[in-house]
């Protein structure tokens, strides 16, 4: 029958969607937090005062002890910490083109965080003002700075995630460097995640006592839909998840990262959408400032980001938010091909494989723009490289297409059910032009 084939096709598609580092498959930790105890107790702190690493707790011996010791190596307490001379908050900072503001904020940072043992982690994406370089500048003078300077890649999430990765702290913060966050809340959060009352403490705008005002009409009716939209979707109870200004115990972020969608800027809620087992969350009123320097980065196309980053969580993960986007071009390269076949065929006259032919290569060309701009955005081909790219893409597309045929051809044998064979064919040849385009259009520096 045609489940061979079939087979085939979603075998492909397993290995291939997941090759990319949005990770669609998700696989389930060996011991789920739950078993090993981590939501059984409501504090982390031993009656000295000693963090206590929350896995010993509640598990049975052999493997519990295995897991003692796996975390003892992730989760220092703050004497471990102390004497390896490294602090216990990580302020996390992603920067693109903001050289006037880092120095302003690390002086905040300092006379805010007095008394509390800290470092700040610039992650700068290789920003063309030179914003890493000014960072350097300052970590010469404070080994508390750090920079972790990304070439060739872009985005606030991906960069978010790295930042805190690079830390060994207890705690992480995320902080916007262009001072619309209130960095003088940070030792008020810190307090909560060391008294154990929270997991992760999120800056809120839309709380009692919070304000948006920063943004702009447009901006604030699109952030207030946007968070009606994930709250309803993705049922996530906090009133700001799209806040860029949070504090996270670190342990608890190091066990989500490896779900975490490095695309887009919503990287607060993935983490709240993805932690299975409930974050301790508590909000904390705080103004959103107007910007000082420089201009901001989210432009419209995050729009699009957001939606695919709902639609890949309600999915639980099976579909990742770049075979989303990828996905949709196609759609968007079907109309376009119908569009030119309509125009060669019909206004002008042209013979049908001709007209065939320059629809094709126009939807292959419009896919691949919009490809360039949108799903692989973070990648973007510029100059020479988008001949390059262009050249290869056509390629892929064309090997898609044998492939697209061959499976059709297969099922049709089968079983022959035209629509069956045409969408198993379509299948194999948007997954096959997927795959291939992230291995070799659009690959990975
Ligand atoms: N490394 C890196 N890479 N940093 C980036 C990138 C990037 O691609 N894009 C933006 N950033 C940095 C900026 O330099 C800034 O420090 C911070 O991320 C926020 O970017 P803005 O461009 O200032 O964003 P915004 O003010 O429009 O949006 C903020 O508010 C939103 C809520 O309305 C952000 O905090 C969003 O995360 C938040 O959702
Ligand atoms: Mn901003």
């Amino acid at each position: 029958m045609y489940a061979r084939p079939l087979f085939v096709v979603v075998g492909i598609f397993g290995a291939f969607s997941g090759a990319r580092d949005t990770g669609p498959i998700r696989r389930q930790p060996l011991i789920s937090p739950q078993r090993a105890g981590l939501r059984s107790i409501s504090r982390p702190f031993s009656q000295s005062g000693h963090f206590v690493p929350e896995a010993r707790i509640g598990m049975s011996a052999g493997c519990g002890y295995t897991l003692a010791l796996m975390n003892d190596a992730i989760k220092p307490s703050p004497e471990t910490l102390s004497q390896a001379g490294l602090p216990e908050l990580s302020v996390v900072v992603p920067t693109f083109n903001e050289r006037d503001n880092v120095t302003v904020l690390y002086r905040r940072l300092e006379a805010t965080l007095s008394g509390i043992s800290w470092e700040v982690v610039f992650v700068d994406d290789n920003s063309p003002d030179g914003t890493w370089e000014v960072v350097r500048g300052l970590a010469r003078k404070d080994s508390r700075v750090r920079c972790i300077r990304r070439i060739g890649r872009r985005g606030l999430s991906g960069a978010c995630i790295e930042g805190i990765l690079a830390s060994n702290c207890l705690y992480a913060a995320v902080i916007d460097a262009d001072l619309q966050h209130d960095e003088t809340q940070l030792p008020k959060m810190l307090a909560l995640l060391r008294s154990g009352e929270a997991e992760l403490v999120i800056g809120s705008r839309y709380i009692e006592g919070g304000s948006a005002d920063g943004l702009n009409k447009q901006r604030a009716g699109a952030s207030q839909l946007a968070t009606e939209v994930a709250k309803r979707a993705l049922k996530v109870e906090v009133a700001d998840p799209m806040s860029g200004f949070f504090m996270i115990r670190r342990d608890r972020f190091e066990q989500l990262a490896p779900k975490l969608s490095t695309q887009g800027f919503k990287i607060l809620l993935d983490v709240i959408a993805t932690a299975q087992v409930k974050l301790r969350t508590i909000e904390i009123p705080f103004t959103f400032g107007s910007r000082q320097h420089g201009e901001s980065k989210l432009d419209s196309m995050v729009a699009l980001d957001f939606l695919g980053l709902v639609l890949a969580k309600l999915t639980h993960d099976v579909v990742s938010l770049r075979f989303l986007l990828f996905a949709m071009v196609v759609g968007t390269g079907l109309v376009v091909h119908l569009a030119a076949l309509f125009i060669a065929h019909e206004v002008f006259q042209e013979p049908f494989a001709e007209a065939q032919a320059a629809g094709a290569l126009i939807a292959m060309t419009s896919n691949f723009i919009l490809n360039n701009f949108l799903t692989y955005r973070d990648q973007r081909l510029k100059g020479f490289a988008i001949l390059r790219g262009l050249l290869l893409f056509y390629l892929v597309c064309g090997v898609g297409l044998l492939a697209n045929v061959g499976v059709a051809f297969a099922v049709f044998d089968q079983e022959p059910i035209w629509w069956l064979a045409g969408l198993a064919g379509a299948l194999m040849g948007v997954v096959w032009n997927y795959a291939m385009s992230g291995l070799f259009v659009w690959r990975k520096r």
